[in-house]
């Protein structure tokens, strides 16, 4: 039975280092398959998430060998991928689904991305509206909402796209389709998503240029090999940091986490909240800032209201900062996240859903919530809805309620952090 049961736990005590980030593994796999010649990509998450983008490329004609220490991608450039002869399986990967269709529009063959029941019913046609901008033939389900997408790769020209909202995939995916446009490709953003994409790319030579909001890339230039080294996620460490602030007495480190600054919104809301946290040993790898992490129990939290522009350097911490927020004192608002209801679950509903079994007071709104603290939760019986972040942020919350928690399809975990509960097994008491 796909299950786990969970009790309260006296404190969170040690150090780990979080898995490697998601993100960064996709990206990864991605720009060393579009180049020329080998490209050896070290702490890469072997996680189903990033192995799909692996298993895709591979069916486009890659040559990826991830039995070694490092994995090594002997990529064959920007025009040399194969023709797939059978449709794609991005699984439940939104990543990989939205990067891979910039990439296919601008190869000349054809090719179908699908992926999981969650995945088919994700929102397609932020991508195939500026991907038909630039020419190519994209067609999706749904009057082109949902996969599975169909392309046929085309000679590709470069757009100035406003983008209507944030999402480091789209912007990702119109980056990818410009580097086979003729000339300059320019994106702009209502507020800063992600920036892996434009710190990693230019590594492989590309030309991207960042001018606050926007982002140009000129196309038509090769890609060649280099080395990568992943960071710890910090959207894994996330969990453990709210669960350490949470749980009485913990003391914990965590090590080699990336500290992005577009990633680590979850940090500002929580020192807002009250909490102390230590940031230490600051250094840039692969072009991305890394640091370890110290977090202690007892915190007093206090209620914030988070808005509309703080979203995307939280988006995918706003699980487990709805757990803060049951255990902060007075009304934590978190509006302007409508983009929430269009992830792996509907996380709005998944969240106000769970943490009100467990005792919550929840008002739910279409872009956000208003959670009441402080609450005394208590056990319950949790569905992860197979989100593997609402597997880990309830998972967390059982760790602080009275009574037995146990959480249904937990194997979701699997989707970004293997191993997530050793390591609460090991540091909890
Ligand atoms: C991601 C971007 C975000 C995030 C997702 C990973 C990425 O999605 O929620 O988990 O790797 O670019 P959106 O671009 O849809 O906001």
């Amino acid at each position: 039975m796909d299950r786990i049961e969970i009790n309260r736990a006296k404190w969170f005590k040690g150090e780990f280092s979080p898995t490697p980030d998601k993100s960064i593994s996709h990206r990864a796999i991605i720009f060393s398959s579009l180049s020329e010649g080998k490209s050896v990509i070290q702490n890469f998450l072997k996680a189903e998430d990033p192995i799909s983008t692996v298993n895709a490329f591979r069916v486009l004609g890659v040559d990826i060998d991830d039995k070694a220490d490092g994995v090594i991608v002997s990529g064959c450039g920007i025009h040399g991928l194969k023709e797939p002869h059978n449709v794609i399986d991005c699984g439940n990967s939104g990543t990989t689904i939205r990067m891979l269709s910039g990439v296919l529009s601008g190869n000349l063959f054809f090719s179908v991305l699908t992926g999981d029941k969650s995945l088919r019913g994700r929102p397609m046609a932020r991508v195939v509206t500026p991907l038909r901008q630039m020419g190519a033939q994209i067609m999706a389900r749904a009057d082109d909402r949902y996969p599975p997408l169909a392309i046929r790769g085309r000679k590709l020209k470069p757009i100035r796209y406003d983008m209507p909202f944030a999402s480091a995939q789209v912007k990702s995916a119109i980056i990818l389709a410009g580097l086979y446009a003729d000339g300059t490709t320019e994106i702009r953003e209502p507020a800063r998503s992600r920036d892996h994409t434009e710190r990693m790319l230019p590594a492989f030579g590309a030309e991207i240029t960042v001018d606050g909001l926007s982002v140009r890339v000129r196309g038509g230039k090769e890609l060649r090999g280099t080395e990568v080294y992943v960071p710890g996620d910090f959207s894994s460490a996330a969990f453990f940091i709210v669960g350490a602030l949470l749980i009485g007495d913990s003391d914990i480190t965590i090590k080699g986490v990336g500290i992005n600054p577009t990633r680590t919104g979850l940090l500002d809301a929580l020192k807002e909240m009250g909490a102390t946290i230590e940031i230490d040993n600051i250094r840039t790898l692969s072009g991305e800032p890394v640091a370890d992490i110290n977090c202690k129990g007892g915190a007093e939290l206090t209620a914030i209201a988070i808005t509309k522009e703080k979203i995307p350097a939280l988006i995918d911490e706003f699980p487990i900062l709805c757990v803060a927020a049951t255990q902060a004192k007075g009304t934590t608002t978190i509006r302007g996240a409508e983009e929430l209801r269009v992830k792996e679950s509907d996380r709005i509903r998944s969240m106000a859903t769970e943490l009100r079994k467990m005792g919550a007071e929840i008002e739910e709104f279409e872009d956000g919530l208003s959670i009441r603290g402080r609450s005394e939760l208590k056990g319950a019986f949790i569905e992860s809805y197979g989100d593997h972040r609402i597997a880990m942020a309830t998972a967390m919350a059982g760790l602080i309620a009275d009574g037995t928690t146990t959480i249904n399809g937990v194997s979701a975990v699997n989707i970004s952090f293997p191993g997530f509960f050793e390591i609460i097994r090991r540091l909890a008491s």
